[in-house]
């Protein structure tokens, strides 16, 4: 058979794949914005001939009805994060939750967690027969590579996403043809507080620097405030829209580089239409599986790397919470972890933590005494470094625990700082 009849004779309906996933199955879906929603969609519609189908996934940026209230007997979801259209099905028990570093997902479905059925999303074959993963690489390829069965949506607006993207079309069981948009994610509103936090973060930033920025108002934020400075490089989990600008900009060139010189290496995209279009087909945007791009030992070997990330609170210690407060599940490491090490690793690197000082409309302090009761430590004291917020820069590696709180204190809302203080004359036995 050519190609040609290769492609023809795997093409099925959406019903007609759902129904190769069998009862006991688990199957990985294709992450975040890559996720192949016809077959999701036919799976959930097929429910009724399946019992305890386990749903392995991360970022859901769709409906995930399999975590729906009735759905408990024909899907268990298991989430390695937790993101705003999971978080309900986690916190009410009906879906489960396993933490794990994003870097480390792949290793998992060789191992410990065996895929039955991956779940992908993909472009058109070029005319040497590969598909592009587009824009999700990250654990979604590598579901692919150990899967038992490999049923793709092939998409005619995905981008073509270069680097270690691509499968095979003789490697795919079943294709089923669903040309549509990419989901778009707009872009955040940033405002004062973020803007000042984007400011005081971009204020450690040295030309030449390689970045790693998560999502959300505040990386965009950042960004804002870096069309200054030169060379910069991205080797990132994600990119957004920001990036995009930055590049056109010639503000990021990718020249100092110490690894992937000149190219934007990440794992996922999310975005507009404006980073899909930027990122399909062009050479300078190489994509990895994400046990490459966020193994610590692969960041550092960018000199001047830079991490971004986020989090829900902080305590004197410099321990960061940024998936649970309390008991709540609100999010998971993600590759959070990954990067501050990697960063931290590296040859005049940084890491960051930036966050708004205060939560629930300023009810809330997040810099703490201590984290809630139940709070899962994110990042441990011995890896954290810098923390920003909108009132400045606290500096934790090498300060010992008085001169760490002292410092986050003096980054907190002024509105706290006096309780925060008092807490602090309390456990140190000394005056501020
Ligand atoms: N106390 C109580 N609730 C809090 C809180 C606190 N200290 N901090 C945040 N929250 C609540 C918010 O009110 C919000 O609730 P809502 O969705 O019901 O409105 C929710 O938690 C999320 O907080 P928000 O400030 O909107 O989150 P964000 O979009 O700025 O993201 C993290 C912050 C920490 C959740 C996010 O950065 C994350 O998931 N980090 C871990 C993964 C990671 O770092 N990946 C890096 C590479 S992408």
């Amino acid at each position: 058979m050519n190609l040609e009849e290769i492609y023809k004779s795997k093409i099925v309906t959406a019903k007609q794949a759902a129904e190769k996933v069998k009862s006991g199955n688990r199957v990985v879906i294709g992450h975040a914005v890559g996720e192949p929603t016809a077959v999701i969609d036919a799976m959930v519609a097929n429910c009724e001939a399946y019992e305890n189908v386990e749903i392995l996934h991360m970022v859901a940026m769709n409906k995930a009805e399999y975590a729906k209230p009735g759905m408990e007997k024909h899907f268990t979801h298991n989430s390695l994060f937790v993101g705003g259209n999971t978080r309900e099905a986690v916190s009410s028990g009906r879906a489960n939750f396993t933490p794990c570093y994003f870097s480390e997902v792949p290793s998992l479905f060789k191992g410990k967690l065996p895929v039955d059925v991956a779940l992908i999303q993909v472009t058109q074959p070029d005319e040497h027969g590969y598909c592009s993963y587009g824009v999700s690489n990250d654990y979604t390829k590598p579901s692919a590579d150990c899967a038992k069965l490999i049923i793709a949506e092939v998409n005619n607006q995905m981008p073509r996403t270069m680097g270690d993207s691509f499968i095979h079309v003789s490697e795919i069981d079943y294709i089923v043809e669903y040309n549509h948009p990419i989901v778009e994610l707009n872009p955040p509103k940033i405002g004062d507080v973020e803007k000042a936090i984007g400011e005081h973060c971009a204020s450690l930033v040295e030309d030449g620097s390689t970045l790693q920025l998560g999502i959300g108002a505040i990386p965009d934020a950042v960004l804002l405030f870096l069309k200054d400075k030169k060379n910069l490089g991205i080797h990132s989990e994600m990119i957004s829209d920001g990036v995009v600008e930055l590049v056109e900009a010639g503000v990021i060139t990718g020249k100092a580089k110490t690894l992937h010189t000149g190219k934007i290496v990440v794992t996922f995209l999310m975005g507009t239409k404006r980073l899909y279009d930027f990122a399909d087909n062009n050479p300078m945007v190489e994509m990895y599986p994400v046990d490459y791009v966020n193994d610590p030992t692969v960041i550092m070997k960018n000199s001047k790397m830079i991490s971004i990330n986020s989090c829900v609170q902080v305590d004197f210690m410099g321990q960061i919470a940024s998936e649970s407060v309390g008991l709540k599940q609100i999010s998971g490491v993600g590759g959070q972890v990954d990067f501050i090490r990697g960063s931290n690793m590296c040859k005049d690197g940084k890491s960051i933590i930036a966050m708004a000082s205060t939560a629930a409309h300023g009810t809330i302090s997040k810099i703490l005494p201590l984290l809630d009761g139940g709070s899962a430590v994110t990042t441990g004291r011995n890896d954290v470094n810098y923390v920003v917020t909108e009132y400045g820069v606290a500096q934790l590696k090498g300060e010992n625990l008085k001169d760490r709180a002292r410092a986050l204190i003096n980054i907190a809302h002024p509105d706290f700082r006096p309780s925060l203080i008092k807490e602090w004359e309390k456990r140190f036995k000394a005056k501020f």
